[in-house]
């Protein structure tokens, strides 16, 4: 406990299995070790559910490895089609990031290089074609960080030029309830937690919330807090975790649902038309 109180302080850092942690940790030390060396930089693709850490990580290997750091969204470059500068606007990014060492970080990135075959307009392989011209001689000034819900929708030749894949899966148990702590320890009091947020209540929360992603996680115990006010004595009580844990539980069970029946229909519309 006093470990969490003395974290508190600090952001919260994403948190990992073992196996997600060290392939990060090997992408990290791959970029840093190059970028020494002046060799050609690695590319990373991150793929798996919203909310699992994904820009997290990004951020944090930019820090780690002192590169600048530019991000942008798939979603808002294909916003540029309309105007017809989506080319020129990827042209202007990509030569101002190969200017010094740069960490290009591409959310959404299905929206980008959406796979040819599926969704094939001009302007998407225009775009598609720029981003491989960039991308097809190695670079030893920019890396390239893509993220995605979507793997099956990235393009087969933006996939070759990712040298390192890494699947952010859904937080397990054990992670759960270290996300949980740190969270805890940056919104509670030393007496709060050592009355209400117990090792076996934090367990507890960990095991009925499972399927729930490190942001779930983390709205979950900032509405704890946040319910505090609304209390006749202003003041954390055991009844309170456990009813917005329960809210949030069956929250999660009926959107997650109907999350995934909407987007499977959102699928159908897109492929086909
Ligand atoms: N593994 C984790 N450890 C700690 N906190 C996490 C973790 N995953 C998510 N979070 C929390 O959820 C927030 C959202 O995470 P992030 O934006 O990195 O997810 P993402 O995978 O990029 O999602 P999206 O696909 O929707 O962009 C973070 O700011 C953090 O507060
Ligand atoms: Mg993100």
């Amino acid at each position: 406990i006093k470990d969490w109180i003395f974290k508190a302080q600090k952001p919260v850092d994403a948190i990992f299995n073992q196996e997600i942690s060290s392939r990060v940790d090997d992408f990290a030390s791959a970029l840093i070790n190059a970028s020494k060396n002046k060799g050609f930089l690695p590319n990373l693709i991150l793929h798996g559910p919203g909310g699992t850490g994904k820009t997290m990580i990004a951020k944090q290997i930019a820090k780690k490895s002192g590169m600048s750091y530019v991000a942008m969204s798939g979603g808002n470059l294909a916003q540029y089609i309309k105007r017809g500068e989506h080319v020129s606007e990827l042209n202007k990014l990509m030569e101002s990031a190969k200017k010094k060492k740069t960490i290009l970080f591409i959310d959404e990135a299905e929206s980008l290089t959406e796979d040819r075959n599926l969704m094939n307009t001009p302007e998407r392989l225009d775009l598609i074609n720029a981003f491989l011209n960039h991308t097809g001689e190695e670079s030893k000034n920019l890396s390239i960080i893509l993220a995605t819900n979507r793997i099956a929708r990235i393009d087969e030749a933006v996939m070759s030029r990712m040298d390192y894949k890494i699947e952010i899966t859904l937080p397990g148990y054990p992670e759960r309830a270290e996300i949980l702590s740190a969270y805890i320890a940056k919104r509670f009091s030393k007496e709060e937690i050592e009355t209400h947020f117990t090792e076996k209540t934090i367990n507890r929360i960990a095991y009925d919330t499972e399927g729930f992603t490190g942001r779930a996680l983390s709205k979950m115990i900032n509405a704890i807090s946040n319910k505090i006010a609304s209390t006749e004595k202003n003041e954390l009580t055991t009844a309170l975790i456990n009813e917005t844990v329960s809210e949030f539980i069956a929250q999660e069970k009926r959107y997650g649902k109907a999350k995934g029946h909407k987007s499977f229909i959102a699928h159908l519309f897109f492929s086909i038309f």
